[in-house]
């Protein structure tokens, strides 16, 4: 056994080729993992080689540094996995993958069932195996290490869902193929029979049970983080912590699979953890998690393939055989699943058609990687099985991974060339364009506020900025006169541009914390709504997005129904409390828009553009404000509590900011400072933010009945008893025609439409309805409909006859009213009779 020290060598040794690497692969133009395993390969050759020749005694402390680390397939899994596969989950962009979620699901659990099947099946006459152990090489070679592919596609300029859809297939594709792997495993070491429908259930079980694991794992940390108040490195270091927590829990624990769990959790957070984590945190969070995970792909692919060469000594003929069948078995699956499993799927409409080309290269690209190796290793230590099958395992794995980081990995580049797939097309072009005429645009401003600032020469700014400027104007030359673009196309990438910048402005607006977290996600998802809308259709899409940024969703509509069947109103109040703030900050973002438009769209787009742009950005903004002041009109006191709030914020931003700068001007103390910060961040955070109140207080809503205005206090109590309050959610239909009379309602806010004979009558509030079924004991005569959010005073059938006999002068309008409509309505009938 080696000593600490010395184990520690090796590692900080390899740690040092490892870092060499990478430029070294960005020279070559090579993906990493290609050198990182050539390059264990020599250590494992040159160590073997020296342990036995006739240096042996000289070199034989180097050797057996890397002959006998103590990094067993235990340590792998414990120690690498779980970090591998919780970065994977908390740098993926959930939201994304949730859009082509059907082919992504496809492609990693029907992929990685085909593809396990496929080399099960291919090797199990050839091999001398039992099936279950050649079905168990399957899922350890099924997984697919994507960044090489999806590097090159980011080099080339490819779709962005593209990269995606190959990021989030290889996500769950490790996740699937893992459970698969230990399921078979389990079964292989408990000698059972192997059976389908165990196996099948097993899975499932291993899969969804930590799926929901993952997610409540994930959900737990959420919670934590409020108590942290923003410290990073606590942050940092509760991730760290989930992932091992979320793999031994799932694993030992709850008996599911463990890298499900992970990764589930993982995603999560990343899911909602971004609206809670304030963005420079996040920033760190995902720095630090990229430099974990470098280090656990580097060190688990050097260490691993520093086993290669032994195992290549051992390999025979009938091995190279199985290899390549192998190999053929891995591309014809992967092959087979994009070409004819994809197709149906963009049949359906679940997800663009994907080009030929793009096809080739993602086969051509599913390189093997870290990941497979270390299940290798898994499989080639455990003493429960045979030493043929780790041999079996472990050389035909290794001899893969090797062939597709060798062969596939050193070639993808010039097949890409080959395939036509680094040319840009006149679209994608334009839009790069744009992207960094926008962008040269924000450094000219920069220069001359620079300047300005310094007084600097108009002549030196003119140098500097010229060249933008010419790369600007010949830019946009270009693009007219080539890409021969039509103004719809150049509308979309306008409205692109500001859907971007919608979102840089949320994100802008929740780094300085003016926005509540809840709101932050709301107005993240509306803002990729948008992008999403334009970039697939353009104007219409992007309008269909603003569209339904308004409508009520799942959220809202389950909180009415807890209100409406279980008279739960508080999570009703929070949705409406929030509606409300994503409508005031909605406004204030597309009045931000407009500028944006006149001051970077226009010189990069024209005139028409721009105003094509402006005018929709001025639609939505009247939208917007009409659904504002909709709800500003039943609540102007919330309408005012949030205002003030808001600016309160902005005012202790202001004032903290204020502090830094006296304390950087060594004008107070660092004690005066930090006192004065906490003192600003406890009134912050005493300070609460205004809870909504769906103000359904009978006394308060009677107040505003004309009808019973007349009464006195004695009066007003009895009827406060008979009246319950009721709210309603815009285009809910309040009463039936033909149904049963069961009560009266009076509007005490709101307004509500009354659809009879054709004719849509609408009543505001202090109106009432649903008197006359009661009055004439018939069935209800028309539909009522709420138009807007309604705050109703509802008095039940028992008790009406009271009400009318202890309040004369409410039952003599009521009578009237009643008496007057049913008069219309007679006449209504009778012109519409007699048209
Ligand atoms: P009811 O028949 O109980 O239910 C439907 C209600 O619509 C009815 O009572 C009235 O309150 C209201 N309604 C019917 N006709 C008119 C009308 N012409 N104008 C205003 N409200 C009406």
């Amino acid at each position: 056994m080696l000593d600490a020290a010395l184990v520690l060598l090796a590692v900080a040794l390899l740690l040092v080729v490892v870092g060499g690497i990478q430029p070294l692969a960005a020279k070559l133009r090579l993906p990493p993992p290609v050198l990182l395993a050539v390059f264990g390969i020599a250590i494992g050759a040159v160590s073997s080689a020296a342990s036995r020749s006739a240096f042996a005694g000289h070199f034989d402390v180097a050797a057996r540094l890397f002959q006998e680390l103590p990094v067993s397939s235990e340590t792998i899994i414990y120690v690498f996995l779980p970090l591998l596969v919780f970065e994977a989950g908390i740098t993926s962009d959930v939201r994304r993958i949730l859009e082509d979620w059907a082919p992504i699901l496809l492609l990693a659990i029907v992929a990685t069932l085909v593809t396990t099947a496929a080399i099960g099946f291919a090797l199990w006459p050839l091999a001398g195996m039992p099936l279950v152990v050649c079905l168990l090489l399957g899922s350890v070679v099924a997984t697919t290490d994507p960044a090489a592919v999806i590097a090159i596609f980011r080099d080339v300029g490819a779709p962005a869902r593209l990269s995606r859809l190959v990021e989030g297939e290889a996500l769950l594709n490790d996740a699937a193929a893992i459970a698969l792997f230990v399921v078979l495993l389990a079964m292989i070491v408990s000698g059972r029979e192997p059976n389908v429908a165990d196996g099948a259930r097993e899975f499932t079980i291993a899969f969804l049970g930590g799926a929901v694991l993952g997610i409540a794992a994930g959900r737990l940390l959420l919670l934590a983080i409020p108590w942290i108040g923003g410290d990073r490195l606590a942050e940092a270091s509760l991730t760290v912590a989930l992932a091992y927590l979320a793999f031994i829990g799932g694993e030992r624990l709850f008996h599911v699979s463990g890298v499900v769990t992970v990764l589930v959790a993982g995603l999560t957070v990343s899911a909602l953890g971004r609206a809670r984590i304030s963005p420079y945190n996040w920033g760190f969070l995902s720095d630090l998690w990229e430099q974990i995970a470098f280090w656990a792909r580097s060190l688990v692919f050097v260490l691993a393939s520093i086993l290669v060469p032994r195992l290549l000594l051992n390999m025979d003929w009938h091995d190279l055989v199985l290899t390549c069948v192998l190999i053929g078995a891995a591309f014809a699956a992967r092959l087979f699943v994009l070409f004819l499993l994809l197709p149906p799927l963009s049949y359906f409409h679940l997800t663009q058609p994907i080009g030929t080309p793009y096809k080739l290269a993602i086969a051509w690209g599913g390189l093997r990687g870290a990941l497979t190796l270390a299940l290798a290793l898994a499989v080639s230590e455990n003493r429960a099985l045979d030493p043929a099958i780790h041999h079996f395992v472990a050389v035909l794995a290794t001899g893969l991974v090797l062939f597709t980081l060798l062969v596939s990995g050193t070639t993808l580049r010039p097949v890409i060339r080959l395939l036509g797939l680094n040319r840009l097309s006149p679209r994608d072009r334009m839009l790069r364009d744009q992207v960094l005429a926008l962008a040269y645009e924000e450094v000219c401003e920069a220069v001359r506020d620079t300047a300005a600032e310094y007084s600097l020469s108009d002549e030196a700014v003119r140098e500097t900025v010229g060249p933008y400027q010419q790369w600007i104007r010949a830019a946009g030359a270009r693009d007219d006169a080539e890409t021969g673009l039509t103004g719809r196309a150049r509308l979309a990438i306008a409205l692109l541009a500001l859907a971007n910048q919608e979102r840089a402005l949320v994100l802008e607006a929740w780094s300085q914390r003016t926005v509540a977290a809840a709101t932050v996600q709301v107005l993240l998802r509306n803002a990729d709504a948008l992008i999403e809308g334009a970039r697939a259709a353009g104007r219409l899409g992007y309008r269909r997005a603003t569209r339904s940024a308004f409508s009520f969703r799942f959220g809202f509509r389950a909180a009415y129904l807890l209100y409406k069947y279980f008279g739960i109103s508080r999570l009703l109040a929070d949705r409406l409390g929030e509606r409300f703030e994503v409508l005031l900050f909605t406004r204030l973002l597309i009045t931000e828009l407009i500028g944006f438009t006149g001051r970077r769209l226009h010189p990069i787009f024209g005139a028409r553009i721009a105003g094509l742009t402006r005018l929709i950005l001025t639609r939505r903004l009247d939208a917007t404000a009409a659904a504002l002041e909709a709800l500003r009109n039943h609540y102007p006191d919330h309408a005012a509590a949030l205002e003030t709030a808001f600016l309160r914020q902005s005012a202790s931003r202001r004032e903290i900011g204020r502090y830094q700068a006296l304390f950087e001007e060594g004008l107070i103390a660092r004690e005066i400072y930090d006192d004065l910060r906490r003192s600003v961040d406890e009134a912050r955070r005493a300070e609460l933010r205004p809870r909504f109140d769906l103000g359904l207080d009978t006394a308060q809503l009677i107040g505003r009945l004309d009808l019973l205005s007349g009464l006195d206090q004695e009066q007003l109590a009895r009827v406060q008893r008979l009246l319950r309050p009721q709210f309603t959610m815009p285009d809910e239909r309040i009463l039936r025609q033909g149904e049963r009379a069961d009560a009266v309602y009076f509007i005490a806010s709101g307004a509500v439409e009354v659809r009879i004979n054709g004719q849509h009558i609408q009543l505001g509030t202090g109106s009432f309805f649903g008197e006359m079924a009661l009055l004439t004991q018939q069935p209800r005569r028309a539909d009522v409909v709420a138009l807007t959010f309604c705050r109703l005073l509802v008095l039940r059938k028992a008790d009406f006859e009271k009400f009318m006999a202890e309040n004369p002068d409410a039952r003599a309008e009521i009578n009237r009213v009643a008496q007057a409509r049913l008069e219309m309505n007679r006449r209504g009938l009778a012109t519409a009779a007699g048209k």
